[in-house]
Formats: structure tokens, C-alpha cells, sequence
């Protein structure tokens, strides 16, 4: 068990996030609430028969992508898409969350038909007041869905331009097995000449074999990502970590969804070895209903690493250094450090 004084430290101390899902994040209260305000059938009708649920059923990255988007089938209208934001903004208040970049998984809801502008318009309006109403920084990454093609995620990536002033980057993620990041260079190519921040999910899946440690390779190589969310399986590779430490890409790390598809004991994680390699990593939650919030990755993950104060500290600087527009928040973590050194 980690002390209580770390407990607190992780608790207390300002957190910025780079890696959640908007869509894997709807909370089983608001997944209920949605469902029955749109008449869509769910496999369960409360929060705990949600998380029985995704217990028996979620044992994959995709069985977890079945999920995702099954539960993301209850948000229909503006109002819905607004309600999430701002349920998601609240519960990073909570967690003492200051700046966060949320992943919009548009495809998945494109493949049922809802407008662009529908989802962007609910989304915006909710950055907007959770901004007034818990003071969080809210940015917004679009997210290819890589099980898509090549032409859907370049149209996708075209479609976004009336909206560069709301979204200021660009993810991939989705199935890995089988969807090679390099598919998509393309609308990466574009998205860079529209000025956009660039991300990928690659080297998360083990299901995927040689490919995710290869997708890695391309997204940085070729395809000019600053970033890689989980990016755990370089840890294989001892050129590709030396690339990242010397490229100073950051890997978006999220331990407890890590244990649903990679490494089921926390205690193999290789986040330590990652950053003993001097590749900057993040602490993240990628989903919290199915894996838990922020606060508990970073406490379960100190608990079964043995992570040091030091260790957090330098990722919660990580997250606001390398993060897309959050540098502004430096100063406010280095005076929260710099207290709680003077003060413990
Ligand atoms: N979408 C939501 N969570 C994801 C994950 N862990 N990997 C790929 N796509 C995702
Ligand atoms: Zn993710």
C-alpha cells in the first residue's frame, strides 16, 4: 500500500490529462439517463449493471471497441453531446484536473448517421461551461477510426476545417489488429497542412503482433506524430525507445486500460523502464468507466510500481509540457510542488 502522504500528494496535486476518451468516457449514470431520454435498448439499465457488464464482455482492445461504441449509441442530440462534456468537466474538477485534451471519436458517431455539427456544436457548448462553471481548460483531438479507409479518414480529416478554432489535433485509434497506422498517412498529411497537432494510438494491442511496434515506427518516422497514446510495446524495441527519448515524444500513458489488453498484472507494466529511458510519459485514463479515473491509475499504478513522489511530479509536468496548448499551467504546478515540498 502507498503511504497516505503520496495518497494525498496524488490527490490533491493540479493534473493536467492528455489522453480520454469523450466517447469511452460516458459515466453508467449518464449512459442510463441518455438511454432512456432516446428510447435505445441497453444490455443493462443502471451504473452497477454497467460495470457487470463490461466486466464479462470486455476482455480485448476489441471487445472494449464493441463496447465503446455500443454504449456511445445513446447520445443522439446536441443536448446529449453537451450533458457528456460537461458531466466529464465535473468530474475532472474533482480530480483537481486543470487542463485536458479529450479525444472525439467522430466516426463512431458519423457510421450512425449524426452530423458533424451536431456532436461539434454539443461538445463546444459543454467546453464552454464547464469552463465557466469548474474553471477546467478543455481542448478537443479528433480521432480517425482506423478500422475505417483511407479515403472515410482523409474526407474526415477535410471535413473538420470549419471548426480548426474548437479542434487542435489529431488522433487515430479504434481496432489495432489489422488497421495499420500507415493507411492513414494520407489525411496525416493533410492534417498537417491544416496546422494540426499530431497523435496516433500505436504499439496498445498485442493481438496485432509485429505491426504495433511497427506502427510506432511509422507514426513517428513517417507520418510526424509528436505524440504516441500507449506506445508501451516500444518497450520491446531498443532503437525505437532511444528514438523517443531523443525525439522527446511523449507516450500517453494509461495504465489500468493497459491490464485489460496488455499487461493484466500492473506490477509488469513497463511505464518505469519507459521512463528510465528517458522517454517523457503521462499518466492517463484513456476510459474511465471501464478502468477508472485518474486519480485511481495514478494511485493504483504508484502502489504496484513503487512510483516516488519525484516520478509523479515529473509526469504531471510531462502532461502540461508536451501537451497541445496547456504550457500556460506550468507556473501553477511548479508553485503547487514547490509548496508541498516546503510543507511535507
Ligand atoms: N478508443 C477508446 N479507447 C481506446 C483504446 N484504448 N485504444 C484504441 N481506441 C480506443
Ligand atoms: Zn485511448
Amino acid at each position: 500500500m502507498i503511504s497516505e502522504k503520496l495518497t494525498e500528494m496524488i490527490r490533491t496535486i493540479p493534473k493536467g490529462e492528455n489522453h480520454i476518451h469523450i466517447e469511452g468516457s460516458i459515466p453508467g449514470e449518464t449512459a442510463v439517463k441518455l438511454a432512456k431520454r432516446n428510447k435505445i435498448e441497453l444490455p443493462f439499465s443502471s451504473e452497477e449493471e454497467m460495470k457487470k457488464y463490461i466486466k464479462k464482455n470486455v476482455t480485448s482492445l476489441d471487445s472494449f471497441m464493441a463496447s465503446d461504441r455500443l454504449i456511445n449509441s445513446v447520445c443522439i442530440n446536441e443536448e446529449d453531446f453537451y450533458e457528456v462534456i460537461l458531466e466529464l468537466g465535473k468530474r475532472a474538477k474533482e480530480q483537481n484536473i486543470i487542463y485536458t485534451e479529450f479525444l472525439l471519436d467522430y466516426p463512431l458517431n458519423q457510421v450512425r448517421n449524426i452530423p458533424l455539427k451536431t456532436v461539434i456544436n454539443g461538445y463546444e457548448a459543454g467546453r464552454q461551461e464547464a469552463m465557466k462553471k469548474y474553471g477546467i481548460d478543455i481542448t478537443f483531438i479528433a480521432g480517425i477510426d482506423r478500422s475505417l479507409s483511407a479515403e472515410d479518414s482523409y474526407q474526415f480529416i477535410k471535413s473538420l476545417e470549419p471548426y480548426l478554432g474548437i479542434i487542435t489535433g489529431i488522433g487515430m485509434d479504434c481496432e489495432e489488429r489489422g488497421n495499420p497506422c500507415i493507411e492513414h498517412k494520407r489525411a496525416y498529411e493533410l492534417a498537417e497542412d491544416m496546422g494540426l497537432y499530431l497523435s496516433a494510438h500505436a504499439g496498445e494491442d498485442p493481438n496485432a503482433g509485429d505491426q504495433a511496434v511497427q506502427n510506432i515506427w511509422d507514426a513517428v518516422e513517417r507520418m510526424h506524430c509528436k505524440r504516441i497514446e500507449h506506445g508501451v510495446l516500444s518497450v520491446n524495441d531498443r532503437k525505437l525507445m532511444n528514438l523517443l527519448a531523443e525525439k522527446e515524444i511523449l507516450l500517453t500513458i494509461c495504465p489500468l486500460s493497459n491490464t485489460m489488453i496488455v499487461y493484466p498484472d500492473l506490477s509488469q507494466h513497463p511505464l518505469k523502464r519507459l521512463m528510465d529511458q528517458g522517454i517523457p510519459c503521462s499518466i492517463n485514463s484513456d476510459d474511465p468507466p471501464y478502468v477508472g479515473d485518474l486519480i485511481e491509475n495514478m494511485i493504483q499504478t504508484a502502489d504496484a510500481l513503487e512510483l516516488t513522489e519525484e516520478d509523479i511530479f515529473d509526469m504531471e509536468r510531462n502532461s502540461l509540457k508536451y501537451s497541445i496548448c496547456g504550457q500556460q499551467h506550468l507556473p501553477v504546478l511548479e508553485d503547487w510542488i514547490h509548496d508541498w515540498k516546503e510543507n511535507n
